[in-house]
């Protein structure tokens, strides 16, 4: 061979005798078959061999793995966003014509994507308030396929009863869909309450670092097998380093998310007796609307904390004091952030959608991160002022 010919030829690996600690990041478009016989063998799905990274790749198969297992499911899909799974887990389940019911209070994004682009495919999209999702059967009609929800929801914190509205869809055939990102796997298990398929934006908790977006689906595996061959057409797969940058960072997700539990419990207590503060809203304390229902199907009330300081003004200069919370949308970082709902969630929302999500403007919203809780608590002291 000649030089130019050699530095392209990928060299021979000693694989079978190398046994790494971590995951490897296959870096590869492509993977080489032997024979025509072998891609046949791959093509007709009897073969363990991958074709394409687009779709698949044994790093992303090893953290999916690992997702399905904190989910307790049978199968996970790794998406390249939170969007990305919302939309390819849509366009698996839906058809033209089909109605899907969403609830009002919902990810800001999810939205605009039901509200705004899929009705433009001929699919319908009703949204129903989260008092009319305590009486499930009544939200599903002869033509809704999906029911699309979120506990807790952002940034409210309200919690759907998951169980109930699982059950009523079961009983009806409709697809039950759970965005769970603001609880993660450790403090929720939907599958286990009879949830179809659990979703998250794995650019949150799972990954923890506020480093990589991402997009998880979990389920069974007949449930998700369409979403994947959606994954393919759309090209929603994550790339294999992000991939590995997420495996990275669910080694960690327990120790994090109970340390978030407790500093975020501590927090909203402390917050709870000021009386500059106007309303706190946490799972974990008795007065919150659905604490009960929190109770029932939380195992921690998670690191997400709202609190209404009366109004946008003194929002904003609360917002602006803040020396150790970073003003910052996303959340479930090792660090602490501060975001407004009406600047970045619920931006551009008219009154009327404000109110349906239960949002004021005098809410902030804060995702507690990794800090010595005291810091947090003197960084909180001096902001309200
Ligand atoms: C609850 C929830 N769902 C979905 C998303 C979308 O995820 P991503 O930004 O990874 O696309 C977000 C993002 O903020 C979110 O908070």
């Amino acid at each position: 061979m000649k030089p130019s010919t050699k530095m392209v030829r990928r060299p021979l690996l000693p694989l079978t005798d190398v046994d790494p600690l971590t995951t490897p990041i296959f870096e590869t478009t492509s993977y080489v078959f032997d024979s025509a016989a072998q891609v046949r063998e791959y093509n007709e799905g009897r073969s363990a061999k991958y074709l394409y990274t687009r779709y698949g790749n044994p790093t992303i198969t090893a953290v999916e793995g690992k997702l399905a297992a904190a989910e307790g499911a049978e199968s996970a899909l790794l998406l390249s966003s939170g969007q990305a799974a919302t939309s390819t887990a849509l366009l698996a389940l839906l058809q033209s014509g089909d109605e899907i019911v969403c609830s009002a209070a919902i990810y800001g994004g999810t939205l605009h994507l039901l509200g705004d682009l899929l009705t433009r495919l001929g699919l319908a999209a009703r949204f129903v308030g989260i008092d009319e999702l305590r009486d499930p059967e009544r939200v599903l009609s002869d033509r809704t396929r999906v029911l699309w929800f979120e506990s807790p929801i952002n940034p409210t914190l309200r919690c759907v009863d998951i169980k109930a509205v699982a059950d009523a869809c079961r009983a009806r055939g409709v697809v039950s869909v759970l965005d769970s990102t603001f609880a993660s796997p450790v403090n929720q298990q939907p599958l286990s309450l009879g949830v179809d398929v659990v979703m998250h934006s794995a650019t949150k908790y799972l990954n923890g670092h506020s480093d990589v977006t991402a997009g998880v689906l979990a389920g069974g595996s007949s449930r998700l097998a369409p979403m994947e061959k959606v994954r393919r057409s759309l090209g929603t797969i994550l790339d294999p380093q992000a991939a590995y940058a997420l495996g990275r960072g669910l080694k960690t997700l327990v120790v994090r998310v109970e340390r978030q539990n407790a500093s975020a419990g501590a927090l909203a207590i402390w917050l709870r007796q000021d009386p500059r503060v106007h309303a706190v809203f946490y799972p974990g304390l008795a007065d919150h609307p659905d604490h009960d229902i929190a109770r029932r199907q939380m195992r921690g009330f998670g690191g997400m904390v709202c609190i209404d300081v009366g109004d946008y003004a003194r929002a904003a200069a609360f917002f602006d004091r803040l020396k150790v919370f970073q003003r910052a949308a996303s959340l479930g970082g090792v660090e602490s952030l501060c975001s407004l709902p009406v600047l970045t969630s619920q931006w551009g929302h008219s009154d009327e959608e404000l109110r349906a999500a239960g949002v004021t403007h005098g809410m902030a919203r804060l995702s507690i991160g990794l800090e010595d809780v005291e810091d947090l608590i003197a960084d909180l002291d001096q902001a309200l002022g």
